[in-house]
């Protein structure tokens, strides 16, 4: 054969070839749904419509296997592990209808390799580090047998005192659409049937962040208007990505809970975004609904969560229990069950379940906490720092520092350095700060005191935490909350160091040593106390499996910290809600005016302001341009700035663009992000940095809950945090 036969041919075979990959693409999986579903006793569809939870430990219980020989359990969570995910497998496999169990877990910042808490990556204002972190979690997830995360939790929360805000972007909706965006692309890649991807799940829908009193599970009373301003738009963002599951929420909004809300379950996310995978709901939020008192009963319950929208339910078992019996009454159509079991199968379809079930073992020994996964725990751990305070001559230390006491409860800690939900991460994989600091200064002697509990008040340690100060040439505090302080169910009425670390801190300046600060917290703290007692401050939140060796990169200089703060840290916890997008009021805060808007014993500002951060070089913003002085409603317009690093050291500054539409038809917040980019700069060099604004940026929901743009004045700055920066305007015209 010639060789243009030979093409000729291998050109035919490939049309071949994709023809009948893509007609099985097309029809085989719908139509194999559709066959299953007509095949599906009532009992086998509710089977599909249970999550039920196995042991902590990752193994399931043995009423799971039961259920699973019955091809009667849609999905699991918490059972991992090549071989156990694989044995409860294979009796779905080997059952009636075949349909394999999607198996789900909780992996929030890592699955082995924990990574920073999700407000700590997102104190790197970088969501490429999070893309990056998420979809190393998904590799070592996926080689345990896991195709499911319950995450990103893309809650807005302005409300410190609530344990969760750890677990999201923090305060502001724009900078959580980007965190929402890149952690669904780092979980789910292009492709959630690869075997290191898993389906990524936005949760919490919706509200949940705004939790009354910063309680956990408490009522939300949320305005449409904030709703889809402020709270629905990274769960859109992360659906946009391709998110392929929804979690509906504990809370009740506005007098609807939201595992039984037809307006935000069905009207908005089925209707409005068209979203067609699955919804399953919190932790027994269904049944819960008989605790908000909106069901009369278990049964009502059901009714409720299928009819709004949720098609999945976890843990509790009303689904189960009262569907054939609601079925029979016509409180549920086949129909609509039918849809939830469509939706189901659909994603079980997307992840490839049916033709792979199982998971390699081999794979389960090769994938988990490999030095490339430590590598980016670290390096993204200490791109999340955020210097707070640094007088001159404080940090970086020197290498050559002869003597390093670590003091405090956290300086030797390796639980509470991963934070909470650690996936299957391992005390005895973490470096702890001492650790961290022995590796990095090798010649330097590194001393411990831990001198109190964390939320301990005994000042039994402290004077031999004073006599480790004082014989040290500087002193590194490790100080802040146990991880169990934040996260579920970890709400604060307080906001400060716990325990006596405050008195702790005082006794060990009294040593007069030079003193650097580095905080373990989920959340924003009140701690002007500590910061004026102390000349350096570094909050490293809970960094992760890595974190003690990316505290030191940081302390040294070998990483010059970059990150911005994610959320308001108050004064006091009485200045809570505190969120730099607030509006305006009628009488806005004035020094000279008492009848406005403030508090006659305390500032109004904030302790430090959302995108606040330091760093160990400096530098300029200069020369703000706009590419237009006028546009029209539909147009774009671009904004650019220089950037110059004006200090000794490389660094990074994240250039930060807010705006503020004047006067417009409801109110609107003084200024709102609406745009950020992280720059690395070597000394001396300079960079123009450039946003574009588009009408999704300058436009709001009005009245009628339209999205608009309104013509009119606006003001835009380019700074280095949420106060001050250049000052623009321009107008937009009809
Ligand atoms: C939490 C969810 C979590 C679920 C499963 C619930 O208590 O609110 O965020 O995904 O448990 O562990």
């Amino acid at each position: 054969m010639s060789r243009r036969v030979h093409v000729l041919l291998a050109v035919l075979w490939s049309a071949a070839v994709v023809a009948a990959l893509s007609a099985q693409a097309a029809s085989p999986p719908d139509a194999r749904i559709d066959d299953l579903i007509a095949s599906m006793s009532v009992e086998e569809k509710l089977g599909q419509l249970q999550q039920l939870a196995g042991g902590a430990e990752g193994n399931y219980l043995p009423e799971q296997a039961e259920l699973a020989r019955k091809g009667l359990l849609g999905s699991v969570l918490n059972v991992r592990g090549a071989e156990r995910v694989n044995t409860l497998q294979r009796m779905a496999m080997e059952s009636r209808l075949k349909i394999p169990i999607l198996f789900a877990f909780d992996v929030i910042h890592g699955y082995r390799t924990v990574f920073p808490i999700p407000l700590g990556e997102s104190a790197s204002w970088d969501p490429a580090a999070a893309e990056r972190s998420a979809a190393i979690a998904a590799r070592e997830a996926g080689a345990v047998g896991l195709k499911w995360t319950f995450a990103p939790m893309v809650d807005i929360a302005r409300d410190p005192r609530w344990g969760r805000i750890s677990e999201g972007a923090g305060e502001d909706t724009f900078l959580g659409i980007a965190f929402a965006r890149a952690r669904v692309r780092g979980f789910q890649g292009d492709d959630i049937s690869r075997p290191d991807r898993v389906a990524a799940c936005t949760k919490h829908f919706v509200g949940y962040g705004a939790a009354e009193g910063g309680r956990d599970y408490n009522t939300t009373d949320i305005s449409e208007q904030v709703l889809r301003e402020v709270y629905l738009p990274p769960f859109k963002a992360g659906i946009d990505a391709g998110a392929v599951t929804v979690m509906s929420a504990f809370n009740d909004l506005n007098g609807v809970p939201t595992s039984a809300n037809p307006f935000t379950l069905t009207t908005i996310l089925r209707g409005e975004w068209k979203f067609d995978g699955v919804v399953v709901s919190d932790y027994e939020s269904v049944s819960q609904l008989v605790n908000h008192r909106i069901a009369a009963g278990d049964a009502d319950a059901a009714r409720q969560a299928l009819t709004a929208g949720v098609d999945m339910e976890m843990v509790s078992r009303t689904y189960v229990t009262h569907g054939a019996e609601l079925l029979k009454r016509g409180a549920w159509t086949m129909a609509q069950v039918d849809e939830a079991v469509r939706r189901i199968l659909r994603l079980k379809t997307r992840l490839g379940l049916f033709e792979r079930p199982y998971a390699d073992p081999a794979l389960e020994k090769t994938t988990l906490l490999t030095p490339e996964h430590a590598r980016a725990a670290r390096e993204i751990a200490a791109r999340s720092m955020v210097l707070l305070k640094n007088e001159p001559g404080v940090l970086p230390l020197s290498k050559d520092t002869r003597s390093i006491a670590v003091i405090g409860p956290l300086g030797d800690d390796p639980v509470n350095m991963m934070g909470n939900w650690i996936g299957d991460g391992r005390k005895e994989d973490v470096v702890t700060l001492v650790a961290g600091l022995k590796a990095a200064a090798p010649a330097a002697h590194v001393t411990f005191a831990k001198g109190c509990d964390i939320t301990g008040t005994s000042r039994e340690g402290f004077d031999e935490a004073v006599r480790v100060a004082r014989a040290a040439d500087v002193v590194v505090l490790a100080i802040g909350e146990g991880e169990i302080m934040s996260g579920e169910a970890a709400s604060r009425a307080t906001l400060d160091l716990p325990g006596g670390q405050l008195d702790l801190v005082k006794a060990v300046v009294g040593a007069g040593r030079p003193v650097v600060a580095v905080l373990f917290n989920g959340r924003p703290l009140a701690i002007g106390d500590l910061v004026d007692a102390v000349p350096s401050v570094v909050e490293a939140w809970f960094p992760g499996t890595q974190g003690g060796a990316a505290i030191s990169d940081v302390l040294f200089g070998d990483v010059n910290p970059g990150g911005k703060l994610p959320a308001t840290f108050p004064r006091a916890v009485g200045q809570v809600p505190i969120y730099y997008n607030h509006k305006s009021s009628g009488r806005p805060a004035a020094p000279d005016n008492r009848y406005t808007s403030k508090y006659v014993d305390m500032p109004v500002t904030p302790l430090f302001p959302f995108g606040f951060g330091l760093s160990y070089t400096s530098f300029t913003v200069t020369d703000l341009q706009l590419s237009a002085s006028t546009i029209r409603r539909d147009g774009q317009l671009r904004a650019s700035v220089a950037l110059r690093n004006t200090g000794p050291r490389a660094g990074d500054e994240v250039v930060q663009l807010y705006i503020q539409d004047v006067a417009s038809s409801v109110t609107r917040p003084v200024r709102e992000l609406r745009g950020f980019e992280r720059v690395s700069l070597a000394p001396g060099a300079s960079r123009r940095v450039e946003f574009l604004l588009t009408p999704a940026q300058l436009g709001f929901h009005n009245r009628d809950m339209q999205f608009v743009v309104e013509p009119g004045a606006f003001k835009v700055w380019v700074g280095t945090s949420s106060v001050g920066g250049l000052e623009g305007s321009f107008t937009v015209t009809e």
